[in-house]
C-alpha cells in the first residue's frame, strides 16, 4: 500500500503530522513517501505542482493531502497560485468523483449553527463531479496582467460546460451510493436557468432508468441552499456539479459544527484517490499548534476504506475519534462549555491512544 503524503502549506503539516501518527498505530505495512506541494513547492522549485510530486501521486494508491493556500502567493499569476496544485491534481489523475460526508456527531450537535434538533443524527453525503463545469471551462484568464488581475480590462469570462460522459459517470457513482445508504438521490441542477444544467438533468434521469429502486429528485441549487439550512435531514445522497458542489458542501459542513471534522475523497475510474479534509489550509493559524487534526485523521479512514481496502482500519479510526469526543476533548473550532479545550498534537496523541486501548 503506497502512500503519497502531500501535506502542503499553513495547517497542512501540522494536521498531517496528527493523521501519519495515528496510521502508525494500525497493524498495518505502509510504503509513505512525502512530497511538497501548493505554495511549499512554489517556493522551493518555482511551480505548486512540480513533476516529481505529480509523478509520485499518480503510482500512488493513494494521496494523503493536507492543504494549500496562503495570502503571501495571492499577488502570483493564477497559474502559479497553490490552489493551482489541487486542480491539477484532480485533472491528471482524473478524480472526477468528490465524497464529501456530512456527519453530525451526537457530541457536537450544540456546535452546529442550526438548533440541534434539525441536526442530531444528520448523515448526508453529497457527490461533486470534480473536473469538469466551469471551474475547467475555457478560455480562462484572457487579458490577465501576470499578477492575474485585469487592469483596464471591460470583461472577462469563464464557460461552463458538461459532457454525456461526464455526467453519466458520476450519476453512476451516485446511484451506487445512494443504493448502499439510504436509497435516496437528490440531483442538484439549475435547469431553469443554465442550458449545462438543463443536460445535466436529462442525463441523470436517463441513468435512473438503471437504478429503479433508488428515488431520484431533482432541485435547483438555490432551492437546495435552502432546504440544506431549513432541513438537511430531508437528504440522503446528493449529486451535482463542480461548482455547486463546492458552494453545497461547505454549507453542509458547518451544519455538523465545524468544518475542521470534515474528510473528503476523490477517486478516478480506478479508484485511485485523494484524500483530504475539507477545510483549507488556515494561514491565520498555522504554526499555533491549534488546527482541528479531525478532518484528516478522518480522510484517512475514508482512504482505507475506499482505496486501500481495509474497511476494519478505517471502522477503528472512526470509533476512536467518537470515543475521543466522548471523553470531551475539543480543539477551539468545537468547543463548548464542560469541554477540554486541547491542541492539536494532543488530539492526534488521544486518538492514537484510544486505538492502541481498542487492542
Ligand atoms: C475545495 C476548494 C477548491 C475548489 C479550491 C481550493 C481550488 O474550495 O476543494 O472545495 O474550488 O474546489
Ligand atoms: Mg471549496
Amino acid at each position: 500500500m503506497k502512500i503519497a503524503v502531500l501535506a502542503g502549506d499553513g495547517i497542512g503539516p501540522e494536521i498531517m503530522a496528527e493523521a501519519l501518527k495515528v496510521l502508525h498505530k494500525l497493524d498495518l505495512r505502509f510504503e509513505m513517501e512525502s512530497a511538497l506541494v501548493g505554495g511549499a513547492a512554489y517556493a522551493a522549485t518555482g511551480h505548486p505542482l512540480p513533476e516529481g510530486t505529480l509523478k509520485l501521486a499518480q503510482s500512488a494508491d493513494a494521496v494523503l493531502f493536507g492543504a494549500v493556500g496562503d495570502w503571501k502567493y495571492d499577488t502570483l499569476e493564477r497559474a502559479l497560485r497553490p490552489e493551482q496544485a489541487i486542480l491539477g491534481l484532480r485533472k491528471h489523475m482524473g478524480l472526477f468523483a468528490n465524497f464529501r460526508p456530512a456527519i453530525c456527531y451526537p457530541q457536537l450537535t450544540h456546535a452546529s449553527s442550526l438548533k440541534p434538533e434539525l441536526v442530531a443524527g444528520l448523515d448526508i453525503l453529497i457527490i461533486r463531479e470534480l473536473t469538469g463545469d466551469i471551474s475547467f471551462g475555457q478560455p480562462r484568464g484572457r487579458r490577465s496582467a501576470p499578477d492575474g488581475h485585469f487592469p483596464g480590462a471591460e470583461e472577462a469570462f469563464d464557460t461552463m460546460r458538461y459532457s454525456r460522459p461526464e455526467i453519466e459517470r458520476i450519476a453512476h457513482v451516485a446511484f451506487q451510493a445512494a443504493r448502499k445508504r439510504g436509497g435516496r438521490l437528490t440531483s442538484v441542477d439549475k435547469a431553469n436557468v443554465l442550458e449545462t444544467f438543463q443536460f445535466w438533468r436529462d442525463v441523470v434521469t436517463a441513468v435512473h432508468a438503471q437504478y429503479p429502486d433508488v428515488k431520484l429528485d431533482h432541485l435547483y441549487v438555490d432551492n437546495a441552499a435552502m432546504q440544506l439550512v431549513k432541513a438537511p435531514k430531508s437528504f440522503d445522497v446528493i449529486v451535482t456539479g463542480n461548482m455547486f458542489g463546492d458552494i453545497l458542501s461547505d454549507e453542509a459542513a458547518m451544519l455538523t459544527g465545524s468544518i475542521g471534522m470534515l474528510p473528503s475523497a476523490s477517486l478516478n475510474a480506478s479508484n485511485q484517490g485523494l484524500y483530504e479534509p475539507s477545510h483549507g489550509s488556515a494561514p491565520d493559524i498555522a504554526g499555533k499548534g491549534v488546527a482541528n487534526p479531525l478532518a484528516t485523521i478522518l480522510s484517512a479512514a475514508m482512504m482505507l476504506r475506499y482505496s486501500l481496502n481495509q474497511p476494519e482500519a478505517a471502522a477503528r479510526i472512526e470509533a476512536a475519534v467518537q470515543a475521543v469526543l466522548e471523553s470531551g476533548l475539543r480543539t477551539g473550532d468545537i468547543h463548548s462549555e464542560g469541554c477540554r479545550q486541547v491542541g492539536t498534537r494532543e488530539m492526534g496523541d488521544a486518538v492514537a491512544a484510544e486505538l492502541a486501548a481498542q487492542g
